[in-house]
């Protein structure tokens, strides 16, 4: 989910619209907007998407202050009611909200048992809440402070109360939240992307503080009053990058900038003598410890897989690799120095920040891999490696993943050389060949649209098999192919279907096989054979030479290790092209969101 806040002198319609675009790929559900004048609130709201609620504000309002909402649903199902912002019984309060109150049924039994709910939403207690407390105490600061000592769980709060004209109510726990300086005005917003276009000069917000937000300046409290004084930042965003241009989709805008991103990396991790640069206090807690426990989530965690075999293998230290919602509640033994890696694209995941509160109160260092610099897991982890893949816009996540492929191989290579093991591995060199494969491999499209066409046009499931590292792109393939095209899909290790997952075979069934790795290249067509034996429609995509005649796409030669950063490519595309043909919407596929900022 998304918020933004306005509070200035001219018009905030626009200024919110326009946010809530640029906070759409967050959650799409249902969205809305609440501005105050003169008259009182006007509220707007819509089941679907911003567009929807461009349409429905009625455009002869103007107000000078407001916040807004795009949902992306957890309690209560997408509708215009359960659609945000809500308000008090009376009217006087209207509230946004993203996160989870974990404890809204006991509040609504001991505090709200005479108020009659309109939603079926946590946030609408949050709000009765407030007008509750401030029917017992007669100040609108009271009552916001009290409720949210009162809640337990994850939120981000936008707040206006009908009889203050001069003041935003903000407050933020676990959840994302920023506040924009402007001139006679200033913003708040779960993201800087959606502000960008009035200010680039942000202050964040720490868990369970309360802001002020006023016309002529900002007061960050913690909940007992007490004043915090912080210094706002540059937020270092080219507003153009995060436009479209001439693509249809910011997928395939993404997927056409990986070679840039592959090029950007080595520059910024390279000195002018062609030394690795990196920070030496990253380098020292690599070498120092004696375990590596790498948490992500989605995407970030099939890059965690690939990350695993360079830091082993180059590096020499064990590393596991653990998807965050499953840590948190079901911890392994640790070792005896252990080093946490995060690794997430938005550098918000909620999942991988509980392990990160958890292991921090065990007193263990945390490194978080992020490709936005300033985002919770970095602010609280030790120590951050930037991914520089600048913004990732479409849900399905491409860029972010090959950069963090890429600056794990350049961490494990630096860990290698702190600790002078042997190496016959250059990765600048080997990632620059990378650049240009993945050149080759984008300006191929026509050739994977027409294998979608002939292969993927109907069918219901697909398969993608390979071992070994080609196994993990198989998983990160599926994903793509799923997530955006709906096409039930599956990654195997091409050893293990023959245990199980064969049974699902049909005849016409596609299976999709990735080799790229010399050491399995008779194996896994020997597990081609298997499903080609039982009717399956078979496309192998195959490293330069290891290829077979058969084999439906070449992959150029790239380095043994870096092969995922190639092979994906070609994964990425099918998806894209697939999703295209079932006229799905390729950029924000339904049920999903890009920054899931709840657990
Ligand atoms: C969401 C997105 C995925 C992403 C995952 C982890 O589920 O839809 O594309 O991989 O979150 O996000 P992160 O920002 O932590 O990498």
């Amino acid at each position: 989910c998304g918020i933004v806040g306005y509070i200035g002198q001219n018009d905030t319609k626009d200024v919110l619209l326009n946010g809530l675009e640029k906070l759409e790929y967050r959650g799409y559900d249902s969205a809305g907007i609440a501005v105050l004048n003169d008259e009182g609130i006007n509220l707007f709201k819509v089941k679907g998407r911003i567009a929807a609620l461009r349409e429905r504000v009625d455009n002869s309002v103007h107000a000078t202050m407001g916040i807004g909402h795009t949902r992306w649903a957890t309690h209560g199902v997408p509708s215009e009611d359960n659609a945000h912002p809500h308000r008090s019984t009376s009217g006087r309060f209207t509230l946004v909200h993203n996160g989870v109150i974990e404890n809204f049924q006991e509040i609504k039994k001991e505090y709200l048992q005479d108020v009659n709910f309109v939603s079926e939403t946590d946030t609408e207690v949050i709000v009765q809440l407030v007008e509750k407390l401030f029917a017992e105490t007669g100040s609108t600061i009271e009552a916001f402070r009290k409720a949210m000592e009162l809640l337990k769980g994850s939120y981000a709060i936008g707040l206006i109360d009908n009889e203050d004209e001069d003041t935003l109510y903000v407050s933020k726990n676990k959840s994302p939240l920023l506040v924009g300086l402007g001139d006679g005005f200033n913003v708040v917003a779960s993201d800087a992307m959606a502000t960008l276009k009035v200010t680039n000069q942000y202050v964040e917000i720490h868990d369970k503080e309360i802001v002020l937000v006023k016309r002529d300046g900002v007061e960050l409290q913690k909940l007992d009053g007490t004043v915090v004084e912080r210094s706002p930042y540059t937020a270092h965003i080219d507003a153009s990058d995060i436009e479209k241009g001439t693509y249809p989709h910011f997928m395939l805008k993404e997927i056409d900038e990986q070679p840039f991103v592959m090029r950007r990396i080595i520059k910024e991790y390279q000195t002018e003598d062609n030394k690795l640069k990196l920070d030496a206090d990253v380098r020292q807690a690599m070498k120092a410890c004696d375990r590596i426990y790498i948490i992500a989530a989605g995407t970030s965690y099939h890059a965690g897989l690939v990350g695993k075999e360079f830091i082993e293998k180059l590096a020499n230290i064990p590393v596991e690799v653990h998807i965050a919602s499953e840590f948190s509640y079901n911890m392994p033994l640790l070792s005896e120095n252990p080093l946490f890696v995060f690794i997430s694209q938005s550098g918000e995941t909620a999942d991988s920040r509980a392990v990160l509160v958890r292991i921090k109160e065990l007193g263990h260092p945390a490194l978080t891999i992020t490709n936005v610099p300033g985002s919770t897991l970095s602010r609280e982890a030790d120590y951050t490696l930037n991914l520089y893949a600048g913004p990732e816009i479409a849900v399905a996540s491409t860029k972010a993943y090959t950069a963090q492929i890429a600056v794990l191989a350049i961490l494990a290579v630096d860990t290698a050389q702190a600790k002078e093991l042997e190496l016959d591995f250059d990765p600048m060199q080997e990632l620059a060949i990378v650049a240009n494969a993945m050149e080759v491999l984008t300006d191929q499209k026509e050739a994977i649209e027409e294998l979608v066409r002939e292969n993927l046009g109907t069918t219901r499931n697909a398969f993608f098999i390979g071992r070994s590292t080609d196994y993990h792109v198989c998983q990160e393939g599926s994903l793509k192919l799923k997530e955006i095209s709906y096409i039930q899909a599956e990654g195997f290790a091409g050893g293990e279907l023959k245990h199980g997952t064969i049974a699902l075979i049909e005849e016409g069934t596609p299976v999709i096989a990735i080799a790229t790795q010399e050491n399995v290249n008779l194996s896994i067509r020997g597990n081609v054979q298997e499903v080609a034996a039982r009717g399956a429609n078979t496309m192998v995509f195959s490293m330069k030479g290891l290829e077979q005649d058969t084999d439906a796409f070449v992959i150029p030669h790239v380095h043994e290790l870096l092969t995922p950063l190639a092979s994906v490519v070609p994964m990425q595309l099918l998806a894209y092209y697939a999703a295209l043909h079932r006229d799905c919407d390729v950029d924000k596929p339904r049920n999903l969101a890009k920054s899931v900022t709840v657990e």
